[in-house]
């Protein structure tokens, strides 16, 4: 607004002409400099994500969210241009517990580890992804029952990371997919229980939960064999009913360790 306001009452109507050809110059050049992140962000990089940035958004829980609301420590206004690391060092992960308290009150460990001492622990985007976060609901979410075996697999057939730290089963997808619970039952359009259906832990609310998997040597895991019965017996009331009522379930329930549980049985 200044600069117009100079240029208006200093130049002859020649000169405003070349002033103004000039002033398109510059804002044309301004316009190259960045004013999104879009500008400089279009795809993500993140090969399973896969897309651009904004659409992925946009068809997401988070198409009201700002770049800036997840990425709070950017800020276009504090961008170095002329450097090749313009944010001007590592990017700190984004908190989704800002914003979602009751899942990052819920999600405070995962087998034997606390959340966030180990880089191999899954963070809130292991599972849910990051700019394409839909509800567990949606039959494109990561954490949709049908794809929940994909989401987990990720990690869960990693022999490294499974040496590395001990798992005690090294083939759970293999197993799962060859399992009963693994396929689709008739008249069914999901499969008959996703992992978390076993693993989820229930919490501090009372409702199971993926935030809360153990290890099956954790006295507290859905899947220890004093809780097993319980677990499988969700689905399965009457045959759950029959072991309660039989010598194997008052044997397990005393306490005997050597009585047969469920998968003793099953597999
Ligand atoms: C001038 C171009 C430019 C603009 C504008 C820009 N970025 Fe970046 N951004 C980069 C470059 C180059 C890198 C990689 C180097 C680095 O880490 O600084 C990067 C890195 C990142 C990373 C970390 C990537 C990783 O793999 O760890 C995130 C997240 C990010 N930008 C988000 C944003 C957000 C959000 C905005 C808008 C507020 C934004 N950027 C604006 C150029 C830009
Ligand atoms: C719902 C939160 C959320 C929003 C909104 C969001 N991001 Fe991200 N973004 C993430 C998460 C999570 C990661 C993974 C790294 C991490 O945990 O910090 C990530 C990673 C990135 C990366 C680095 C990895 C990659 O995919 O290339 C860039 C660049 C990036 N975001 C840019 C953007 C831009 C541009 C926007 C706006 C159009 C945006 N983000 C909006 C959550 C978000
Ligand atoms: C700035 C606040 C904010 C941040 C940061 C944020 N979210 Fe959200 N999230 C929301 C809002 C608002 C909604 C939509 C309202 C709702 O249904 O709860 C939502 C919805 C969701 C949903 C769908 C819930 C449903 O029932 O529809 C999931 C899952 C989710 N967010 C996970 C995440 C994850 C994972 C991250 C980190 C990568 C994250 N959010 C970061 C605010 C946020
Ligand atoms: C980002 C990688 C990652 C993802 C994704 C992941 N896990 Fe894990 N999981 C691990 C690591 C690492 C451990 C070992 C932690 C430890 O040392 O106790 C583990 C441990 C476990 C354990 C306990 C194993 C044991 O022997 O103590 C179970 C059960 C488990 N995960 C189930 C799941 C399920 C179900 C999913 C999907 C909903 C999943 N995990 C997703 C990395 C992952
Ligand atoms: C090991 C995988 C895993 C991790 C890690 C994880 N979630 Fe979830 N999350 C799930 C699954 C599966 C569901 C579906 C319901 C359930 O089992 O709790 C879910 C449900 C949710 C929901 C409710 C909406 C819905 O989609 O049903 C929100 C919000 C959410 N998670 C946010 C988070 C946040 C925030 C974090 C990190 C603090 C996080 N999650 C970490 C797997 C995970
Ligand atoms: C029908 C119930 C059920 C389903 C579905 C299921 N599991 Fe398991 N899982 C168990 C039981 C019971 C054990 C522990 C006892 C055993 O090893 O037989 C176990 C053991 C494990 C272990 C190692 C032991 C530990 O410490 O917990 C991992 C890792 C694991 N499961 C991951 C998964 C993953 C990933 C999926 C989905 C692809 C899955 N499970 C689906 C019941 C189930
Ligand atoms: C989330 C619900 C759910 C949980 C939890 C569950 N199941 Fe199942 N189970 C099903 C469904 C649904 C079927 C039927 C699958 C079909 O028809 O293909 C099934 C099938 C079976 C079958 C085969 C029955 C037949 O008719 O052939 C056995 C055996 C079984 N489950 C045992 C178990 C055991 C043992 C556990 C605990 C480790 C368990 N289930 C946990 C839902 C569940
Ligand atoms: C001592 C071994 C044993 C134990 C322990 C056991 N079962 Fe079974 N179960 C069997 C046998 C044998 C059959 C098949 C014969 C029958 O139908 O009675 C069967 C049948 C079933 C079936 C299929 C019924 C059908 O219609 O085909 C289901 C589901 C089942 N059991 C679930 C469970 C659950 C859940 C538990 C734990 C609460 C459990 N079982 C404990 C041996 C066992």
């Amino acid at each position: 607004m200044c600069r117009a306001g100079l240029i208006g009452s200093a130049l002859t109507a020649t000169a405003v002409v070349v002033a103004v050809l000039v002033f398109m110059g510059v804002a044309s050049a301004q316009e190259e400099v960045p004013r999104a992140c879009t500008d400089c962000h279009e795809d993500t990089t993140r090969a399973w994500e896969g897309g651009v940035f904004q659409d992925l958004l946009a068809g997401s829980s988070h198409s009201a969210l700002d770049c800036t609301d997840c990425h709070e420590s950017i800020s276009m206004d504090e961008l170095n241009m002329a450097s090749p690391k313009p944010h001007g060092g590592a990017v700190p992960p984004v908190a989704c517990g800002e914003c979602h308290e009751d899942e990052a009150d819920a999600y405070i460990k995962h087998g034997r580890l606390e959340v966030g001492t180990d880089a191999d622990i899954p963070t809130c985007s292991s599972c849910h992804g990051a700019h394409h976060i839909l509800p567990s609901t949606d039959r494109r979410s990561s954490v949709h029952p049908n794809n929940l075996c994909t989401t987990c697999k990720a990690c869960h057939t990693d022999m490294n990371l499974i040496k590395d730290h001990n798992v005690l089963r090294d083939e759970p997808i293999k197993l799962y997919k060859g399992s009963v619970h693994g396929r689709r039952p008739e008249n069914s359009s999901c499969v008959a229980a996703t992992c978390a259906n076993c693993h989820s832990e229930s919490g501090p609310q009372g409702q199971a939960s993926a935030h809360r998997i153990l290890s099956a040597t954790d006295p507290n895991s859905t899947v220890s064999r004093p809780h097993l019965p319980n677990t499988c017996g969700v689905c399965h009331r009457s045959e759950w009913e029959d072991y309660e009522a039989g010598i194997h379930g008052q044997l397990a329930k005393r306490g005997e360790t050597d009585a047969p549980v469920c998968t003793d049985c099953h597999g």
